[in-house]
């Protein structure tokens, strides 16, 4: 037994940024530092992601409880890490996925196992007196901090706003900041004035899940239009101090026949028209970031899509790689995107998720740790991203608390940690 062997792991049912239940996990170890995370989750969820254990009880919270997941931390989870030493993370996640003993941790729970990584993480972090991102930083490849660059929601559609546009999100990035904080009040100006000229041209400007407005467009042009109308009204220039990325999300648009279900333009498409269209879309716009641009097991389509995009736009993949060192390997071996989504828990675990950033990064793949939809208060991925260098952040729109306690933190970090501002170096193709 030393100081920093775990004493007490502790969870309880919380709700999150959609009201939805949730894990929240508090450690506790011998010295008496504590930790404490909790747990985001996705709308549009990849079908290769870590199990959320929900208890389907639909008395309560219309089957969404959590009460089984957290009484497997309190029993199981508690009981074989009684005594474990909190300092070692890679040992702790072995043993978590080995106690559940599935491959996508449908027994405990992902979201039961998750809480438990990146509470212990915390309070070793605590134990050792070290602000989070130091402690990451220890537990990946890389000792080099770094601010990650952001890219910031302005519209959402899909499954984020009632699919109100098809695509999920359009987001900007602001490529002429030269730290974080001039990053975020870049971005809050275009998304100040996207609620201006919104406002102007009497459309509503009520949030979507992620803060993002959702003009309910028909096609994805008029959205791409607004946010090049927005960037200007703020007084910036497009393509110079703001350039463009989306997420289509395109698994969540499924269609008869392997199509695309393009509902709001009230039509189906093949993997070969959504390129075409995507490929449209970047010779008109700024646009340098494609996120999930074709369906989760479309990877003929991805092949394609690669060979005539990967050169110029970073094509990053969500549901395609589910932050599955497996399937990024895949994708890598067969040349398919060149980004990469980082959710914690798509993972399930701490480990799992900063192998998968050095799978990503040793490959030239850029890693993007990102939020869910569905977030708490909880700050831990900005800690996240600039602890594993990893170079980009999507957080969401820069409204709503939970988007906000992100943000913030990172503002924290840039002014206690010094550390350097990726800006555009991470996303640009070196080629
Ligand atoms: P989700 O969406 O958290 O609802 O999966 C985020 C994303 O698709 O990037
Ligand atoms: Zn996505």
């Amino acid at each position: 037994m030393s100081k920093t062997s775990i004493r007490t792991l502790r969870a309880r049912q919380i709700l999150d940024s959609r009201g939805r239940p949730t894990v929240e996990v508090d450690v506790e170890l011998e010295d008496g530092t504590e930790g404490r995370a909790s747990v985001p989750s996705g709308a549009s969820t990849g079908a290769a992601e870590a199990h959320e254990l929900r208890d389907g009880d639909k008395s309560r919270y219309e089957g969404r409880g959590v009460l089984q997941a957290v009484a497997h931390v309190n029993d199981e989870i508690a009981a074989r890490l009684r005594g474990s030493d909190a300092m070692q993370q890679n040992a702790i996640d072995a043993t978590l996925l080995e106690l559940d003993g599935t491959p996508q941790l449908k027994r405990l729970g992902a979201n039961a196992i998750l809480g438990s990584s990146l509470a212990i993480c915390r309070a070793a972090a605590a134990s050792a007196r070290q602000p989070l991102y130091q402690r990451i930083a220890e537990l990946s490849d890389t000792a080099r901090l770094t601010m990650p660059m952001p890219m910031v929601n302005i519209l959402s559609g899909g499954l984020h706003a009632g699919r109100g546009m098809d695509v999920q999100d359009f987001l900007a990035i602001p490529a002429s900041a030269q730290s974080i904080n001039e990053a975020i009040h870049l971005i809050s100006r275009v998304r100040s004035a996207a609620t201006e000229v919104m406002q102007r041209r009497g459309l509503s400007t009520l949030l979507a899940d992620e803060g993002g407005l959702s003009p309910g467009f028909e096609t994805g042009r008029e959205a791409l239009q607004l946010m090049v109308e927005a960037t200007e009204h703020a007084g910036l220039q497009p393509g110079k101090d703001i350039v463009i990325a989306i997420d289509v999300a395109a698994s969540s648009l499924k269609g008869p026949n392997g199509t695309y279900r393009l509902a709001r333009e009230g039509r189906n498409v093949t993997s070969e028209d959504m390129i075409a269209m995507l490929e449209a879309w970047v010779s008109e716009f700024p646009i340098i970031s494609i996120e999930d641009g074709l369906d989760e097991e479309d990877w003929a389509g991805w092949e394609k899509l690669s060979a005539r995009l990967g050169g110029k736009v970073r094509l990053i993949g969500d549901d395609l790689f589910t932050t599955n060192l497996g399937r990024v390997r895949r994708g890598i071996e067969a040349g398919i995107a060149n980004g990469v989504l980082v959710k914690v828990n798509q993972n399930g675990s701490l480990s799992g998720t900063l192998a998968v950033i050095a799978a990503s990064r040793a490959a030239a793949y850029a890693p993007v740790v990102s939020a869910r939809s569905g977030e708490t208060e909880d700050s831990f991925i900005a800690d996240l991203a600039v602890g594993s260098a990893a170079g980009q952040i999507k957080i969401g729109s820069v409204r709503c608390s939970d988007r906000l306690s992100k943000y913030n933190q990172l503002l924290r970090i840039e002014e206690q940690s010094r550390a350097e501002f990726a800006g555009m170096s991470a996303i640009t193709l070196k080629n």
